[in-house]
């Protein structure tokens, strides 16, 4: 279903890494939740008159009579889950997750129906201050992956849930005042979803859209405040952003402050990233008012975009530290003590036992292919077991220097430190 990148194992280890690692630095703790939910929990988060809900869901009614989907995105499953677990009661929560989500959209680069994503979301926090700091989290990330420059922060500030009734009203009556020149799927928002015309790209709504009255002149005070401390804090982070009017995102748990970083480089694909604050969410699915705000990247968007822009990390690919190499029969137990010995005294060290042994050749063809730092060949000396192992690199790293077993753990500790 997926056109995975080669090599993406390796790449996808790295990006998730990395993610679990800034996600702790900011103070996330990992959730999982299952894939499969009721369909009403997404139907009520997501909405009935999405696109999402309307036509991309994977729903199906299992024996038991039940309505399921496959979760189409990570928020709702998240904010049930969490509630249920009661991790949401009377107290601030910063949660991650990551994992697959599934849509039945029209299949292209950067679009696929089954695809990944790493998402957050922070629970019990009102102000802008959490929403600036988790888009600087974001900006860590990237930075991380050495994207800073090549993603744009596109801001819209979509006020509360009174702001956008009063706004899709007006809308809406603008609408209907100019549906013939519309596309089919656009009249029929006109009553159920106006504001999801704003974000359309068919040529002829895009000219009503044009003439459309501004959401910003209807935002309650509050809304405004809220979004101008927002960019204040931004602009004190230093992180740059772009205001985009026309950004609704198509979920509709939103409020106030929307977001996406988007690049040009993926073509039409180019949210690589996106989020916002959702305040109502947490109450509207049976939990106290509890205010929130998250954002979820897409992996495989983020895996094109380093591999499109050639940033995919040396360290990205996967790397044995020491590869052990039998010669002859009669060594495994030798070999296998030894691999056991050094992931005891090492836990971090990666240990690859050549298993099955096979001609000297063949098992380092397949060191290289592990990308090891360092073999360790192990040959019985005659009639006894092995009490030597010459350790070499497969880059002439280091001269290679055989050593009595025993001391084999200090050798490689000293071979692979980083000042050898
Ligand atoms: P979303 O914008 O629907 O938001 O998805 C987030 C990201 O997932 C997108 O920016 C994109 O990179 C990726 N994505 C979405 N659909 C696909 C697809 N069909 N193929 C590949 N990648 C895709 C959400 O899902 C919200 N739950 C984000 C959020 C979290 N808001 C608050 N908290």
């Amino acid at each position: 279903m997926n056109d995975i990148l080669p090599d993406s194992t390796a790449v996808w280890q790295h990006l998730e890494d990395t993610f679990r690692e800034i996600a702790g630095a900011y103070g996330y703790r990992e959730i999982r939740f299952p894939l499969l939910e009721q369909t009403q929990l997404f139907k009520r988060s997501i909405g009935e008159v999405t696109d999402i809900v309307e036509k991309e869901m994977y729903s199906f009614e299992d024996s038991g009579g039940d309505h399921i989907s496959l979760r189409p995105e990570g928020t709702a499953g998240c904010v049930r889950a969490a509630e249920q677990h009661g991790l949401l009661y009377n107290r601030q929560q910063r949660l991650w997750y990551q994992g697959p989500m599934f849509r039945r959209e029209r299949p292209q680069k950067g679009r696929y129906r089954q695809f990944h994503q790493f998402g957050l979301e922070a629970f019990g926090m009102a102000g802008p201050d959490i929403d600036v700091e988790i888009i600087e989290l974001s900006v860590a990330f990237w930075r991380r992956l050495g994207l800073a420059d090549c993603l744009t922060l596109e801001l819209n500030n979509i006020g509360s849930a009174e702001d956008r009734r009063r706004y899709g009203a007006i809308l809406g009556e603008y609408l209907a005042g100019r549906a013939e020149e519309l596309d089919p799927s656009a009249r029929n928002r006109i009553e159920t979803n106006p504001l999801r015309v704003l974000d359309s790209k068919h040529p002829g709504n895009r000219a009503v859209v044009e003439g459309a009255p501004a959401m910003a002149d209807c935002l309650s005070p509050e809304s405004v405040e809220h979004f101008e401390a927002l960019k204040d804090l931004l602009a004190a982070a230093g992180i740059g952003f772009t205001e985009n009017g026309s950004l609704v995102r198509g979920l509709d748990y939103y409020n106030y402050c929307v977001y996406e970083w988007t690049t040009d480089a993926l073509g039409a694909q180019g949210a690589v990233c996106g989020g916002g604050r959702y305040d109502g969410l947490v109450a509207q699915l049976g939990g106290r008012p509890t205010p929130a705000a998250g954002f979820a990247i897409g992996v495989e968007r983020l895996a094109l975009l380093l591999e499109t822009l050639e940033k995919i990390p040396a360290d990205a690919q996967f790397r044995a530290d020491i590869c052990i190499v039998v010669i002859g029969d009669g060594v495994t137990a030798e070999s296998q003590a030894l691999a056991r010995r050094l992931r005891e005294r090492y836990p971090d060290l990666r240990v690859v036992c050549q298993c099955g042994g096979g001609k000297y050749s063949q098992q380092v063809k397949r060191a290289f292919e592990l990308n090891a730092r360092l073999v360790a060949v192990m040959e019985r000396a005659e009639g006894g077991s092995p009490q030597q192992v010459k350790l070499r690199s497969l880059d002439d790293g280091f001269e290679p220097v055989t050593v009595p077993l025993e001391r084999c753990e200090e050798e490689v500790e000293r071979l692979l430190s980083p000042d050898s």
